[in-house]
């Protein structure tokens, strides 16, 4: 069996469900249910003995302890984090606690664990870390994409905590010798994803009549990856990866986010049109921008393509119809996370950015 861990999350999640339903194996999946994560998205495993949720927190040394004892897995597959870039700005300390000191805990159990394994079980070990291309910092317009040998210069509290933990897990293999491996991917998107992420915030405000925000003049640019073909990338690095080794993960899909709204309200105009026959479009309004927004991210993924044969399976249209459809077909999962908590972090975080109009950018 495998651990997971922040699998009530949702790449988590979304692996979670891949791997019962192409691997089988059973998992171990340690979440401690912040506001990211929902047992909701794993209702269909509810009655599937092959999938053991613990609710709990990786940097809880004892808990990790019993459980590595008691399920004996032969990999830990690590995504666990506090994940959003402008929830770090407003409360840094939470992204410290559990991408630092957390994957800090993790690591110590598991190496203590794995230490005590017999010999074949020790080699056939796997520590995956599930990392960000954020911790490569900004790219400019005419940069080449981002390769393995690109280095870290993190800009948000959240990038910086993510390359800590990417250092952590390298500096494990290199003095301990734990079996490592690290991915490092671009922007996903797909279901289950949480409503405060541009994909999932936009298709959400859309449907409820409120405005697109859309940060900035709306041209910084990201990689998207479909989150189906991310989790066959992790399973592929955890079967062949090579130990101590990094490896970007990306989908050749760049777009600038003025473009990303543009074809959600075009999916969306297409497939649930307003009823007042407007477009979606009507909606964006240009906001303050993220302070110290990164600008361009790209990935170079032909080291994971040349060795490991992996590729993504989706473009960005294809993958990103079938998001818009999930969301309108998934709208009481969308109800159930964005009740309570959701309010206050919108308030926090819209509430004070004036709309702010934007030479040379058109809605
Ligand atoms: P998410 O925020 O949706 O989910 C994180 C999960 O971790 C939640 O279920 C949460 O409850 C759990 N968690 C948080 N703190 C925990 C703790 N201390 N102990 C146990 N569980 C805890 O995040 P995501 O988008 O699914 O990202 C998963 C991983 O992939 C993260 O490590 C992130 O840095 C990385 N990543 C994300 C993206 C992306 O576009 N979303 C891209 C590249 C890499
Ligand atoms: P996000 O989904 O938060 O991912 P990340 O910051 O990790 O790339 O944001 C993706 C891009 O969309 C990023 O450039 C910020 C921008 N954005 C907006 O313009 N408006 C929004 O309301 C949000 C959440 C993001």
């Amino acid at each position: 069996m495998i651990l997971v861990t922040g699998g009530a999350g949702f790449i988590g999640a979304n692996f979670v469900l891949d791997w019962i339903d192409t691997v089988g194996e059973q998992v171990v999946n340690l979440d401690k249910l912040t506001y990211a994560g929902n047992l909701s998205s794993l209702s269909r495993l509810a009655d599937d003995a092959r999938h053991c949720f613990v609710r709990g927190d990786i940097g809880d040394s004892q808990l990790v302890r019993e459980l590595l004892k008691t399920h004996k897995p032969r990999a830990v597959v690590h995504f666990a984090a506090e994940s959003h870039v402008d929830r770090s700005i407003h409360g840094p300390e939470a992204f410290l606690q559990t991408n630092i000191l957390g994957t800090f805990r993790l690591l110590e159990e598991v190496r203590a664990w794995h230490a005590m394994l017999e010999p074949a079980a020790r080699a056939a070990f796997r520590f995956l870390h599930v990392s960000t291309d954020e911790v490569y910092g900004s790219l400019g317009g005419d940069d080449p994409a981002f390769t393995e040998q690109h280095p870290f210069q993190p800009n948000s509290p959240y990038s910086a905590s993510k390359a800590a933990s990417d250092h952590l897990v390298r500096a494990w293999h290199h003095t301990y010798g734990l079996p490592v491996v690290t991915t490092n991917c671009s922007n996903n998107y797909g279901p289950l994803q949480f409503p405060e992420k541009l994909i999932p915030l936009m298709i959400h405000n859309a449907l409820a009549g409120r405005d697109l925000p859309v940060y900035g003049d709306g041209a910084n640019v990201r990689d998207w990856l479909y989150v189906g073909d991310h989790c066959a990338a992790i399973r592929r690095v955890l079967e062949a990866g090579r130990l101590g080794e990094t490896y970007n993960v990306g989908g050749n899909s760049e777009m600038r986010n003025l473009d990303v709204v543009h074809l959600l309200c075009d999916l969306l105009d297409e497939l649930r049109p307003r009823a007042d026959g407007a477009s979606y479009r009507s909606q964006i309004r240009f906001v303050t921008d993220r302070p110290g927004h990164d600008r361009r991210y790209a990935i170079d993924a032909r080291k994971l393509a040349g060795e490991l044969g992996w590729t993504p399976s989706l473009d960005f249209a294809s993958g990103l119809r079938r998001t818009v459809r999930w969301y309108l077909d998934n709208q009481p999962w969308v109800d159930d996370v964005t009740s309570g908590a959701y309010r206050g972090w919108t308030e926090l975080n819209y509430g004070a950015r004036s709309a702010a109009p934007v030479e040379g950018a058109h809605s």
